[in-house]
């Protein structure tokens, strides 16, 4: 450990919010990362919900390889040949028809900003609905359609995005009400107070498949299907943010998939790179027909970029390969079961949800109060850390205090074992804590 980066972290690097920690890190091999003192510690957010296949998997690092002998970067009207290869390959063996056409650029936030940019270009309106709990990104665009957090202080958003409020099973809008019935309440007081604010200019509606930084709640099918009725209805486009939920995390190859419901565009970024910066706005031949007739840009830097490309062929080919969508399925199950088990000795975890290997686990006063316990979800997720388990917790007053468990496709049961004991030993210590007496 060197004290002198520790401090130069302090000193010289500007704190851009979320979670942080003391020591500084220096690798990452397979579930595990290693910080400055050499301790290893199984990550179980794969890395920012990127590394699918592992961090440093050998077929990446190839990859990185092959386009260092080759080209890592060209004029952004030069498309290399590499990038039609990844085009090609996402249309004729991943996607859900009718989406074919690809637009390869960098982060998540820029995917989103692209699909809106081409849902309002397409239809000639403005207005975006988006669902309460959302994280799309941090630029203008896709923050304005974002209501996980972070909205305050920053001035005014896009004008025209309206809000849905998302569907949560564990706590339904309409109390005593069944899942699927709160879900559509849900839809058709958003729809309502959409429609009757609307100045006539509909362009989008943006979901993720699965809310994930809203908590991990998972909307039902009826929901997914009346999304898609009521942008048909007014004349939007569908766009589905698969940031975490593509290319098989949700043991199957999209949320698109997961739910039976194909969207206008999709945008796809974190687990298309397993830990490198590639991302994709995907739509269909006629949408990119017309949008590309109205003049249609998006050019950036990096757009088309031949090293993302390499990389992002190697992600999909190894996630066939090493069958990890069967494996995100299996070993979904074998965790869920053993958070499960642990729900059933521990009263303070009130909900475990999530499909394949995106979970969430929300932590409570009580299972009657269903109250949120923001102090132990702190408590533990610091204690998991120093018992060797990273994960996330989210605990926005408004949002529960829900761990989000996310660790590769190719964590094994053994690394899914050894996390279930911390989470064990951590509940129990904190619990044990958190009511002793302050003397
Ligand atoms: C669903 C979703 N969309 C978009 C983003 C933004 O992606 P990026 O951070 O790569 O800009 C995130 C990031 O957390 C996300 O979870």
């Amino acid at each position: 450990m060197n004290p002198d980066l520790r401090q130069a972290s302090i000193e010289y690097l500007i704190r851009y919010g979320g979670d942080r920690f003391e020591n500084l890190f220096s690798s990452a091999k397979g579930s595990v990362v290693i910080d400055d003192t050499g301790r290893e510690i199984l990550d179980f957010t794969s890395g920012q919900m990127c590394a699918t296949i592992g961090h440093n998997h050998p077929a990446i690092l190839a990859a990185m390889n092959e386009a260092g002998s080759q080209a890592l970067h060209m004029f952004s009207g030069m498309i290399p040949e590499v990038v039609a290869e990844l085009g090609l390959t996402l249309a004729q063996d991943w996607l859900p028809e009718p989406l074919k056409k690809s637009l390869f650029i960098n982060t998540g936030s820029e995917s989103n900003e692209a699909a809106l940019r081409m849902a309002k270009l397409y239809t000639g309106g403005y207005e975006v609905l988006a669902v309460g709990g959302s994280w799309h990104g941090v630029t203008s665009g896709a923050a304005s359609a974002s209501f996980a957090s972070d909205r305050r202080g920053y001035g005014p958003p896009v004008p025209g995005v309206y809000v849905i409020p998302e569907p949560y099973a564990y706590r339904p809008l309409i109390p005593g009400a069944n899942e699927q019935e709160s879900a559509m309440a849900c839809l058709e007081f958003g729809l309502k107070m959409y429609d009757m604010q609307s100045r006539g200019s509909p362009a989008a509606i943006i979901v993720e498949p699965i809310i994930s930084a809203g908590g991990v709640l998972v909307p039902p099918k009826c929901f997914m299907e009346g999304l898609r009725r009521a942008a048909d209805e007014r004349g939007m486009l569908l766009i589905f943010d698969e940031a975490q939920t593509a290319f098989g995390r949700l043991g199957e190859t999209f949320g698109a998939v997961y739910h039976g419901v194909v969207p206008d565009i999709m945008t796809t970024s974190k687990t298309m790179g397993g830990g490198l910066p590639i991302a994709a706005t995907i739509t269909t031949d006629g949408i990119e027909h017309e949008v590309h007739e109205k003049g249609f840009t998006f050019y950036t830097s990096h757009v088309s970029d031949p090293l993302m490309a390499h990389v992002g062929l190697a992600v999909l080919n190894t996630i066939r390969n090493e069958n990890l969508i069967d494996k995100a399925r299996e070993k979904g199950a074998y965790l869920r079961s053993g958070l499960e088990e642990l729900q059933q000795r521990h009263e303070v975890i009130g909900d475990v949800r999530g499909v394949g290997l995106l979970l969430g686990v929300e932590l409570v006063r009580d299972r009657k109060s269903r109250s949120p316990h923001h102090e132990l979800g702190e408590l533990t997720t610091s204690r998991c850390f120093e018992l060797g388990l990273s994960m996330n917790i989210r605990r926005r007053p408004e949002r529960g205090a829900v761990w989000r468990i996310a660790p590769p496709l190719t964590v094994s049961n053994d690394e899914i074992d050894r996390a279930l004991s911390i989470l064990d030993q951590a509940l129990k210590e904190c619990v044990d804590a958190l009511a002793k007496p302050i003397p």
